[in-house]
């Protein structure tokens, strides 16, 4: 069995308990992780409090690191892809591909740490102020508390500490307690890249004791956090004045227009309702079809179901795989039989094997069901026809959440009134809701969230503008 300590800095840490991390196929344990007490995870803020405040690292020390960071996941590649696919039980394609994702992610927060400027201020044109002269600077916020969830758990983690370093902060980050291997083996690398001790710390525990503990802790000056709703609400009330990026849930709609490509659209969100298990907060949930086109697009969409590869993760063809834990995966088969029980028809799928639940297709459901306005966050998609727009799109905006959601359309007039009337943090036209690259702007309104990720985006909220005025007249 591997073991695993935890990163306090720059060393490697023992603790006194240990917690199992399951291979999320065989919900076998496979490994042994240090679990963080009080006293490692003061000692970890105190540690990063220190090197923030002794240890100015400049840009281009940051640009080296981060840079070598993502050579370093390159090179590590199939190593780490494997991890992930054993500790979350993502497909090992998909997991090679947020490989890939996180080298982008450290790219591009490399370069990024080279073009944090601030600007010049024309205090000369207000009257009085002919003789001074102003601008501003941006600086690093200090420490950063970053929680991470399980189902990226390599490349939401980068999201956090990659613009976190690249502005110059140090950071404290406690990975999902089902995944914290991969945080670990991030933390590797960057010793190897040559971080500065203090700046990386990594302590492992449940929400409800480190996650906690960080919240409380006054030396934390932002916290940037993806996960649910619920927990993002405790954090925004409970961390006073400070600062923080929340990136949370939604149940992502998208519209198939009467005059969509149904061939391209049917695929498209096959692949996109289920990889990762239904298990990305931008994952398809609700699809709202036109109802001269649903019973045309229900056939290819199923057809297109039909094609995914389900079972084993490490399989190199596996489409969809298993979900967390079983737990959650009775709980998603609840939240179906549930919609069955108020009248929802079962289309497709439905059927669970332990972790594993099938790819799964409603009908005949409403917005008051579970699986339509709550986030299901499982491979569950729920049908819902229409007949016009205007008021599709009213549907779309009941939900409390608005992250990403997606419009399939030939036709402009339509893809513009979307564009202009679907609350939400993105929107993919001929796209799912599905779809992300690492340097756009990536964050919801509502419930869905509190500023942006994506490392411009993040490095903006990691550092305060600072002004600077002066009197020439001396
Ligand atoms: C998420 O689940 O919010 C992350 C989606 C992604 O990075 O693709």
């Amino acid at each position: 069995m591997q073991t695993h300590k935890l990163y306090i800095n720059g060393e490697w840490v023992s603790t006194a308990e240990q917690q199992e991390v399951l291979n999320k196929y065989t919900q076998e344990p496979y490994a042994k992780v240090a679990k963080a007490s009080e006293k490692e995870v003061d000692i970890a803020i105190e540690a990063a409090a220190e090197a923030y405040k002794e240890r100015q690292m400049p840009p281009y020390q940051r640009f080296e690191i981060l840079k070598r960071v993502s050579e370093l996941l390159q090179e590590k590649k199939e190593d780490l892809a494997e991890n992930i696919t054993l500790e979350a039980g993502k497909p090992l394609k998909q997991a090679l591909t947020e490989i890939d994702r996180a080298t982008q992610t450290f790219e591009l927060a490399a370069e990024e740490a080279k073009r944090i400027h601030g600007e010049g201020v024309p205090v000369e044109a207000a009257p009085g102020s002919e003789n001074r002269m102003a601008f501003t600077i941006k600086v690093p916020i200090g420490v950063v508390g970053a929680i991470s969830p399980f189902n990226f758990p390599v490349n939401l983690v980068a999201h956090k500490i990659a613009p976190a370093i690249a502005a110059g902060n140090a950071v404290v980050l406690k990975p999902a307690s089902k995944t914290p291997i991969s945080a670990l083996k991030l933390a590797e690398l960057f010793g190897e890249a040559g971080l500065p001790k203090g700046f990386l710390n990594v302590v492992v525990g449940s929400g409800s004791t480190v996650g906690n503990q960080m919240m409380e802790d006054a030396r934390i000056n932002l916290y940037t956090f993806t996960g649910s709703a619920e927990v993002g609400l405790k954090l925004k009330q409970n961390t006073g004045l400070n600062k923080l990026i929340l990136e949370l849930g939604n149940n992502s709609p998208v519209i198939i227009d009467k005059e969509a490509d149904l061939d391209t659209a049917a695929k498209n969100v096959a692949a996109k309702s289920y990889a990762f298990a239904g298990q990305i907060c931008i994952s398809v949930q609700r699809i709202y079809v036109h109802e001269e086109v649903q019973e045309e697009f229900q056939q290819k969409f199923i057809n297109a179901i039909q094609s995914l590869n389900v079972g084993d993760p490490n399989e190199s063809n596996t489409d969809v795989g298993p979900m967390i834990s079983e737990d959650e995966a009775k709980r998603a088969e609840e939240w179906v039989e549930g919609a069955k029980n108020e009248g929802a028809h079962i289309l497709y799928g439905g059927e669970r094997d332990g972790a594993l639940l099938q790819p799964t297709v409603l009908t005949e459901v409403n917005h008051e069901m579970k699986v339509v306005c709550e986030e299901v966050f499982a491979p569950v998609v729920s049908i819902l026809p229409f007949s016009d727009l205007k008021s599709c799109i009213q549907d779309v905006n009941s939900s409390p959440y608005g992250l990403q959601g997606g419009i399939f359309t030939q036709n402009i007039d339509t893809a513009f009134y979307a564009a202009e009337n679907v609350e939400v943090g993105g929107l993919m036209v001929n796209d799912s809701s599905q779809y992300r690259v690492d340097l756009m702007p990536y964050g919801g309104v509502k419930n869905s969230g509190w500023g942006k990720e994506g490392p411009k985006y993040a490095i903006d909220e990691m550092t305060e503008e600072r002004l600077i005025v002066m009197n020439l007249n001396q």
